[in-house]
Parts: structure tokens; C-alpha cells; sequence
């Protein structure tokens, strides 16, 4: 880098005039970088808001395509499916069921809105009795990796059957993504991309989703297999990992507190990268605002460029219709 010699040196011209400013930004924050979750549950009309997630709810299908439908129009290009499902068991049937309630919501949003964007969650944490993202063994408490792998990579497939555009697997088992990608690729769903949750930490962020999704774990937690926020040389391993076993693109989970975690991901891999805004950074800024002690337009423009700065090309977040909607204002 060549620095000119003092007095030449004066940053602030270049921070004169709006425009000036605009024009030497260095990075943009735009819509079409943007993914919107939803949370899809049974029913018909059904709204349940969560509690601690201002403006979000469970939807049933036909709700959740009407919502999907408005943030659409208003530029969001992608959603992310979570389902709760009727019925929770010890194997997570509900996670690979045909007309299971995220398939059910593919379809619907394939049919209804073709040109919008659907990426499906693959965990097992929601279907699950226990609420852990694997097989369990009771006994022993431990989470069983290689058992399932086989669930997983039939979870992916049907959601590939019912129309989903990537499959973006969650769990943090060691192996998915070589099991995901070999069952799609026999299945016939070569051509369907993994956004792998590559750097996924053991994260107290996630908590205001656990409610959302129904899926905090009985017993135990899941630091057995989410990642220690202490290390960052192994999410480097990671994403290596998901990337040799045929990961498309990769994802750093949460997003604000482990900035590091994106930088280094992306300056080291140079993969298609994702950050997830959970649903803890999305809670703190709506508390905050509703206590007027924030700006939340501003504050969650700035975390996103921050974000972005970090180098994310893909933004999911809580907050993308409206986000949408600021960015066109
Ligand atoms: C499922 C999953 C979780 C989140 C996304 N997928 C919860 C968890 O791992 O406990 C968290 C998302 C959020 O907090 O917004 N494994």
C-alpha cells in the first residue's frame, strides 16, 4: 500500500458530500444478497408469533406463501425453510417424510412463486423427541454421528423431491456433506447445491430460535458436536472439510460475534460465503429499539454492511423485508 507523504495525506476529502462518499464506498449492501427465513408448521390460518422474535411467526403453509409472496415483491430473492412438525419421535421421521411439513411448504412455494429462491434447513433437531440434531444414544447421552448420516442425506433428498433449490444442512455431523451430496447425486439431484452450516458455533444466540423452532435439546447441550467459539483454526478445518466433501457454499453461524471467523473464511477459501444473522443479534436489536434505545434501521444496516465488509456475499436474516424495503427508501 503507498501512503503519500505528510501533508497530502487528509482522509477527510474524500467524506465531503454524500456522493463523494457513495462513490469510494467500499462495499454495498443489496437485496439480492439477502435470504428470509420461515419457520413452517401445520394447519390452516395459523400465526403464532414468537415471543421473543418481534415479527416473526410459525406460519402454515398457506400463510407462510402469502408472507413469502409480500417479502418477494418487496426484492427478498431467497427463504430459508425451518419446519415444526406434528409429531416428534426418537428417528426425526418428520425431517425425510414425503409430505412432510417442509416439503409441504416447498412445493407450495414452487408452485405459487417459481422465481423465488428455496433453500431448505437439513437438521433432525426439530423432528426429534429429544431435540438433538443426530440419533442419541439415551444411555450413554452422547449424540451418534455416523447413524445419522443415513437420515440426513434422506432428508435433503426429499426436500430435492419436493422442489428445493439448495439444501443447507445444519446438524454438525462430521460427514454430512459427502453423504448428502452422494445421495443427491444417485437420486438424480446432481445439479441441486449444498450451502453447507460449515463454522457453526455452540452459540447462546440461538436462543430466541429454539422457542421459534421448538428444538431446544431435553438434555445435555450441543457443544459435542457445535463448535467451541474459542477456536477459529478449526473452523478453517471445517470449512475445508464440507469443501472436499462437495459443499457449494459455505456458511459462518453466528454471524456479528465471529466477523473473524468470516474474514478468514472467505479470504482464505474464496467460496461463496454466508453469514447467518440468528435469531439472538435479530432480538437484541428489536429489544433495544422498542425501548427507544436504539436506531433499528440504522443499527441493523450497519451490522449487515459489517457483514458484508467481512466478506459474506449471502446475508441470511430475520430482518430482510424490511431491510429491503430500507434499502429502496
Ligand atoms: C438447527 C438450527 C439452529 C439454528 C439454525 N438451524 C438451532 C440450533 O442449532 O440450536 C439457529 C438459527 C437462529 O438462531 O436464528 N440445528
Amino acid at each position: 500500500m503507498i501512503q503519500p507523504a505528510f501533508p497530502a495525506c487528509r482522509p477527510r476529502r474524500l467524506r465531503q458530500s454524500p456522493v463523494l462518499r457513495r462513490m469510494v464506498a467500499e462495499t454495498q449492501l443489496c437485496s439480492h444478497q439477502l435470504v428470509l427465513p420461515f419457520f413452517a408448521r401445520p394447519g390452516k390460518r395459523e400465526r403464532r408469533p414468537i415471543g421473543a422474535m418481534p415479527g416473526v411467526f410459525q406460519l402454515s403453509v398457506d400463510e407462510l406463501v402469502k408472507d413469502a409472496a409480500a417479502a418477494h415483491a418487496a426484492g427478498v430473492p431467497a427463504v430459508l425453510l425451518f419446519g415444526i412438525p406434528d409429531r416428534k419421535d426418537e428417528k426425526a421421521s418428520g425431517a425425510y417424510a414425503q409430505k412432510g411439513i417442509v416439503q409441504q411448504a416447498v412445493r407450495a412455494l414452487k408452485r405459487e412463486l417459481p422465481g423465488l429462491l428455496v433453500i431448505t434447513d437439513v437438521c433432525l433437531c426439530e423432528y426429534m423427541s429429544h431435540g438433538h440434531c443426530g440419533l442419541v444414544d439415551r444411555a450413554a447421552g452422547s449424540v451418534l454421528n455416523d447413524p445419522s448420516l443415513p437420515l440426513l442425506a434422506r432428508t435433503a433428498v426429499s426436500h430435492a423431491e419436493a422442489g428445493a433449490d439448495v439444501v443447507a444442512p445444519s446438524d454438525m455431523m462430521d460427514g454430512r456433506v459427502r453423504a448428502i451430496r452422494t445421495a443427491l447425486d444417485a437420486g438424480g439431484f446432481a445439479d441441486t447445491p449444498i450451502l453447507t452450516y460449515a463454522a457453526k458455533y455452540a452459540s447462546a444466540f440461538y436462543g430466541p430460535f429454539r422457542e421459534a423452532a421448538e428444538s431446544a435439546p431435553q438434555f445435555g447441550d450441543r457443544r459435542s458436536y457445535q463448535m467451541n467459539p474459542a477456536n477459529a483454526e478449526e473452523a478453517l478445518r471445517e470449512v475445508a472439510l464440507d469443501i472436499a466433501e462437495g459443499a457449494d457454499m459455505v456458511m459462518v453461524k453466528p454471524a456479528l460475534a465471529y466477523l473473524d471467523i468470516l474474514h478468514r473464511v472467505k479470504t482464505t477459501f474464496g467460496y461463496p460465503t454466508a453469514a447467518y444473522a440468528v435469531s439472538g443479534e435479530y432480538s437484541m436489536i428489536k429489544a433495544a429499539a422498542e425501548k427507544g434505545w436504539i436506531d433499528e434501521r440504522a443499527v441493523t444496516l450497519e451490522s449487515l454492511l459489517g457483514m458484508r465488509r467481512a466478506g459474506a456475499d449471502i446475508i441470511i436474516t430475520y430482518a430482510a423485508k424490511e431491510v429491503c424495503g430500507w434499502l429502496k427508501g
